[in-house]
């Protein structure tokens, strides 16, 4: 069975430029070379989610400037289904990205047409009442989060959502969700104060917290607790890791795979892309996750 998932997020241009550390506030760092990479938590996860082998649709908003085209042609390319991308007037959404030698990063959003994203169509609706998952993060409205959540609850479409970035949510936005995915920032956020997954599943069922080079940790309300390392690699940049963990993860769930295997395999992509520098450039395919897992699993 094909993974039919649905991302109603954001698209960003990101600016790239490699350093050799971070500059701390105030300071100037002369840094290396500059990119340009299609990216935004939206985009890369739609992308994640095609790669590993999900039928995916896309919907979004990109301004009418030169960065529109270079998204449109990236998401297209990797076989997602753009009918729900908008263009909408002034800037695309875009993302200022400094990286260092230790992999690490820094990244600043100015959202630009992703703001504009304020309402569903009908296409869109009917697209997520068709699908098996909705994916979502936090760089658009809440309220088109929680309009298209609404509307996968009430056809049984399974709801992820990524908190990220770091934002406290809506009691009401957060009964909508199945599974949460959060990294530890994110948890104490949401939760008001360091927390692990369990003590998030006061606010949704099934909680997975991403840990970085430590893998990832689950719990639901069904009691299943997971404690999953990834594997090791030589991380050159882990923008966009917690993406391709979250796609192939979405693909995953809505294959019907154990939730133990589930996070091995999406911790295996998250892994992967952190080997490459860039967003959307770095999420890897499904023979390579499955090669990494079965090596390691
Ligand atoms: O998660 C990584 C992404 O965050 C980048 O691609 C950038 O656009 C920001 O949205």
């Amino acid at each position: 069975v094909t993974a039919r998932v649905v991302v109603v997020g954001s698209a960003n241009l990101d600016l790239v430029v490699t350093a050799p550390t971070l500059p701390r506030p105030g300071e100037t760092v002369l840094g290396g070379e500059f990119t340009t990479v299609p990216g935004g938590k939206g985009a890369n996860q739609a992308i994640a989610a095609a790669r590993a082998g999900g039928e995916v649709r896309f919907v979004g908003a990109v301004g009418d400037d030169e960065f529109a085209q270079p998204q449109r042609n990236n998401l297209a390319a990797a076989g997602v289904d753009i009918g729900g991308l908008r263009t909408v007037p002034g800037p695309s959404g875009v993302a200022l990205i400094a990286v260092d030698q230790a992999a690490e990063n820094l990244i600043v959003v100015a959202p630009g047409a992703n703001a504009a994203l304020t309402a569903l169509s009908a296409a869109d609706r009917a697209a997520i009442a068709d699908a098996d998952v909705l994916l979502c993060q936090l760089e658009i409205p809440v309220e088109t989060v929680a309009e298209a959540a609404t509307v996968a609850r009430a056809a049984g479409t399974v709801v992820v959502l990524n908190a990220a970035p770091a934002r406290v949510l809506p009691a009401e936005l957060l009964s909508m969700v199945d599974v949460l995915v959060v990294n530890e920032g994110e948890a104490e956020v949401l939760a008001g104060r360091p927390a692990g997954p369990d003590d998030l599943l006061g606010l949704v069922p099934r909680a997975v917290m991403t840990r970085g080079a430590r893998g990832a940790a689950y719990a639901g309300r069904d009691g299943t607790r997971l404690d999953v390392p990834a594997p090791a690699v030589d991380a050159v940049d882990t923008t966009a890791a917690g993406d391709a963990f979250t796609g192939a993860l979405a693909v995953a769930w809505a294959e019907g795979r154990p939730v133990a295997e589930t996070l091995r395999w999406a911790c295996a992509a998250g892994a992967l892309c952190a080997t490459r520098l860039g967003a959307s450039s770095s999420v890897p395919i499904r023979a390579d996750i499955d090669q990494l897992f079965e090596e390691w699993a």
